[in-house]
């Protein structure tokens, strides 16, 4: 269950382009969180929290990880957040990933930018339990890529870049035809990568990971509600998800 809790920065670094990472400390978080979870996090002077997803569970150490972008003034002043400061945030906060078919033995992790660090958490759960795992992951270009080397330890990763940098040139579903057996995939990214994907394998069993909109985060606001159908029906990212069945929700 979420819970509205103070978290210690261990550190903060820039990782890629735009891109922090940031470890923090609290024993509450790293106990109860799964992956696919996200933490609610306040920023000092901004009244929306913002999502951002775990990137990396450590009960050990009592720590989680989460990687952002800095994309808007909220996450930009989280950006300038240093270590032995501390942040307050609801969490974990959302549904997570199911836990998996035990029939399954090789999953496919197709991420986007982003969209990428709650695979990473997924992945290395999976790679533990012993499934094959195969990533596609996708960036706009060579300064964006993070974690290259980290999902090469879960199995085979391939890497493309919008404008062919590095790695592969094109999309990630460009891609994914290459990988000709799996079980089931997950996959979490920008909302036209996540259409053309969920397009291009609507026969495979699948799921999704969705964190673009989101206001109060506690399922009063209606601001991340998402069609379920051509009737009216919908879920709410932030209660209901952020992970759907790719088969639940009309994107
Ligand atoms: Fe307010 Fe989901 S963000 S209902």
């Amino acid at each position: 269950m979420k819970r509205k809790e103070t978290l210690l920065i261990k550190s903060a670094h820039e990782i890629a382009y735009e891109t922090t990472e940031m470890v923090l400390q609290n024993v509450y978080i790293s106990e109860n969180a799964k992956p696919g979870q996200f933490l609610h996090i306040e920023v000092a002077g901004h009244t929306l929290r913002r999502p951002i997803s775990i990137a990396t569970i450590d009960k050990e150490n009592e720590t989680v990880t989460v990687l952002f972008k800095q994309l808007g003034e909220g996450t930009k002043a989280l950006a300038t957040y240093q270590a032995g400061m501390e942040i307050n945030a609801l969490g974990p906060s959302g549904n997570g990933f199911p836990d998996r078919d035990t029939t399954d033995t090789t999953v496919l992790l197709i991420g986007g930018g982003i969209g990428i660090p709650p695979l990473y958490c997924l992945g290395k759960k999976l790679a533990k339990e012993g499934v094959q795992v195969v990533s596609v992951l996708g960036f706009q270009n060579k300064a964006s890529v993070f974690y290259e080397e980290a999902f090469n330890e879960l199995g085979k990763t391939f890497i493309t870049t919008n404008d062919g940098s590095y790695g592969e040139k094109g999309f990630v579903t460009d891609v994914v035809e290459k990988v000709a057996d799996f079980d089931c995939y997950y996959s979490c990214g920008p909302l036209p990568m996540l259409q053309a994907v969920t397009q291009k394998l609507k026969n495979e069993k699948g799921y999704i990971s969705l964190e673009e909109r989101m206001g109060c985060g506690v399922g009063a606001c209606f601001a991340c509600v998402i069609p379920t159908d051509d009737f009216g029906g919908y879920k709410k990212i932030c209660s209901d998800g952020p992970v759907f069945d790719a088969n639940e929700v009309s994107l």
